[in-house]
């Protein structure tokens, strides 16, 4: 895996990523929908896996899932997993802050 810094430090990563509005990330091929969610952060793959829309166009709902913007399905942003079962998971990837900086590991 290879962490990628996106941010100077977890400040900056609060002001620019507000929370339960979605944040494209794109790390050279990978697009990524960034979240705040409970002051919690969580990274999945931007791309649905039902029709491929763009889940960072989508809204967070009170359970902490990603709802997509095209058919509604709905993503638990811990596991990845489609509400009923639908589409396949989303890849998450991890988040880690330290002092060097607000990173999300690719692989
Ligand atoms: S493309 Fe996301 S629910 Fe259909």
């Amino acid at each position: 895996m290879q962490w990628i810094k996106i941010f100077p430090d977890e400040a900056v990563a609060r002001t620019r990523i507000q929370n339960d509005k979605p944040q494209l990330v794109v790390i050279g091929e990978k697009r990524i929908c960034l979240v705040v969610h409970n002051n919690q952060f969580f990274a999945v793959q931007d791309r649905c896996t039902h029709n491929g829309d763009s889940l960072s166009k989508g809204h967070i709902n009170y359970l902490g899932e990603v709802i997509c913007p095209w058919h509604n399905y709905r993503f638990s942003l811990q596991t990845g997993r489609e509400s009923s079962s639908r589409s396949a998971d989303l890849i998450s990837y991890p988040v880690k802050i330290n002092e060097d900086g607000f990173f999300i590991g690719i692989f």
